[in-house]
Formats: C-alpha cells, structure tokens, sequence
C-alpha cells in the first residue's frame, strides 16, 4: 500500500511516517519544509520518497502516481501568523487542501488533520463533540474548516472515502517550539535555557493536551471508517496546571512571568472523544506526566 503524507517533515507527519513504515507501508512525502525539517525524517532516510514541494503545486501527478491513502497533515499552523497574515494562511490551508483533493481524486482515501482547538471557537459547553457549532475565533480556524468543507465536498461529488480529524493539543519529541500547540515545548525548552515560562493572562485558560503516538494511532485507526472525529483526552488542563506538572516532573521550580493575554485563542477547551472510542476503538493512552516525562528525557 503507498501512503503519502503531506507535512510529513513536520512534528505530527514525522511520526506518521515512522508509523506508517513500521505497518508495511511504502511512503511517499510532500512537504516544503517551510517549518517542516528534514532531520524530523533522519531515522527513515532512503525508505522514503522525499519531494520538496508546495500542496499548492499546479502539478503533483509525479507526486501522487501510484498513491493509494493521502495523510493531509501539511499546514500553515501557527495561529498567531494567521491573525497577521490571514490571506497567507487561508491560501495555504485552503487552497492547498483543495488543490490537492483536486489531483488526489484517484486515491482511496483522505485523511485530512484538522484542529478541534481552532474550529469550535469558544465552547458553549464542555467537552466539545463533533456537533458541537462550528464558529473559529482565528482565521487558523477558519481556514482549516474550510479545508474540512472542500473534503467533504469531495467525498460528496467525487466519492473520496474520508475522515476528518479533529486533533486536541498535540505534545511530543520534535515539536517545534514556534507551533499550534507548542507550550509544552517551549516551556520545556526555556526550562533547559534556564529562562522564566511566559504565561499569557491568567494562566487559568485550559486545553486538551493529547501525546503524539496517541494521535498518529488514532490517524492509522481513521483508515476503516469515514466521518468527522475528535481526537484527545477529554481532559482539560490549565496553563498553570501544567506549569506545576513540569515542576513536579523535572524537579526544578520554573519562574513565571505573566503577560496580557492573546487574541485569537480560546479560554478553556477539552474534546469529547466518545464516537472516536466507539467508532474507532481509540482511547488515548499516555497520561500528561508520562508524555511530559518523554519529551523532557528527550531533550538531554
Ligand atoms: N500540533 C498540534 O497541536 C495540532 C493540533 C491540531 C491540528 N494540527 C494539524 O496537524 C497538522 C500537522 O501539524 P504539526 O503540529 O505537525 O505542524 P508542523 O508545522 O510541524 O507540520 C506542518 C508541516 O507542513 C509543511 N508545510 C507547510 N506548508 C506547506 C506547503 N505549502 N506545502 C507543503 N508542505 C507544507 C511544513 O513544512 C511542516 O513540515 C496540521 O494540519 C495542523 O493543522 C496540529
């Protein structure tokens, strides 16, 4: 079976492609390495077929022969780069799913990865499902629903088999500190520099903080079924939760210095992962400390 994975070179598609490999899969990989890095792939180097290329490619025939399953993970991801740049953002996030849905029509399957942080908005109750009312508060979120309409579209006209899935904030080895979700790393990261953790307003602002082999799982579990799925814990953990859990888990006492609080991001958030669990059989399996404990390991 051939896989490809775009984003691959990213935090989250990396993994993937490990994964993938490990299943039997051949993978092929398109990413422009905007924030993607090649050394994310050093592990699997000469058992991949790398193209350094946009989604927004005009032509990805030579990308996509042969392809059976899309793993659509490339991204404009950072949320604060899509309130100053939002055309930017919606070009890629947009138009590179539906150029890409575009010239992948002879595939199998889609797997597109969309944000459950970005595209609920603020929640009118917790944890949020999938019917949850869609209403992004950044254009992060707004350009990935659209991404998630065009899919959809697309399995409508074209009968792509599709899932969609709405990731939770993803922690792990490899995060970019500059990311969506990057808290966790660049705490960890400024811990190791010996630098103080900046926490934006209150520190009282939650998410759902899902580990990385839990999501890839849950993305390799989307291949046997369609529809739209959350994918996190269920739990939500506030910044400065977390704050104390990094203390506890590396020993140190951070110093911590508040800022004002940022646009575009929601107060609190946590997923409902029930139809995940039921349709899927996922269920998240690294606790918070655990995960923190890997990533913190991984740094040295
Ligand atoms: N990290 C999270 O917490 C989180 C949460 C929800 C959803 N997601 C989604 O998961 C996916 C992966 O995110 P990530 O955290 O691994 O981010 P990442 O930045 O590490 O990965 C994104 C990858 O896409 C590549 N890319 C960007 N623009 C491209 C383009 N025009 N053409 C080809 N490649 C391009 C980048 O180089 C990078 O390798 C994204 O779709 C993101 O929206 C992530």
């Amino acid at each position: 079976m051939v896989a490809l994975v775009t984003g691959g070179a990213g935090f989250i598609g990396s993994h993937l492609v490990e994964a993938l490999l490990d299943r039997g899969y051949s993978v092929v990989v398109l990413d422009n390495l905007s924030t993607g890095r090649r050394e994310n792939l050093a592990g699997v180097d000469g058992r991949i077929a790398f193209h350094r290329e946009s989604i927004l490619a005009e032509d990805l025939k030579h990308v996509l022969r042969d392809v059976e399953v899309v793993f659509h993970l490339a991204a404009q991801v950072n949320v604060r780069r899509s309130v100053e740049e939002p055309a930017y953002d919606l070009k890629v996030n947009a138009l590179g799913t539906l150029n890409l849905l575009e010239q992948a029509r002879d595939a199998e399957r889609f797997i597109y990865a969309s944000s459950g942080g970005a595209v609920y908005g603020e929640p009118r109750y917790l944890p949020v499902d999938e019917e949850h009312p869609t209403e992004p508060i950044s254009p992060y979120g707004a350009s990935k629903l659209a991404g998630e309409k065009y899919v959809q579209l697309y399995g409508y006209n074209y009968g792509i088999r599709y899932a969609i899935l709405r990731y939770a904030n993803v922690y792990g080895e490899r995060q970019d500190a500059r990311g969506e979700a990057g808290v966790i790393a660049i705490f960890l990261e400024r811990l190791r520099r010996g630098e103080p953790l900046l926490v934006f307003g209150t520190g009282e602002q939650t998410r759902d903080y899902v580990y990385v082999s839990d999501v890839v799982g849950a993305t390799l579990l989307a291949l046997e079924r369609e529809g739209v799925f959350n994918i996190g814990t269920g739990i939500e953990t506030s910044v400065n939760q977390l704050v104390e859990i990094i203390s506890e888990v590396t020993g140190t006492t951070p110093e911590v210095r508040h800022l004002p609080p940022r646009s575009g991001e929601v107060h609190r958030i946590c997923l409902s992962t029930s139809r995940a669990e039921e349709e899927l059989g996922f269920r998240a399996r690294v606790r918070l400390r655990e995960g923190i404990a890997r990533v913190w390991r991984s740094l040295g």
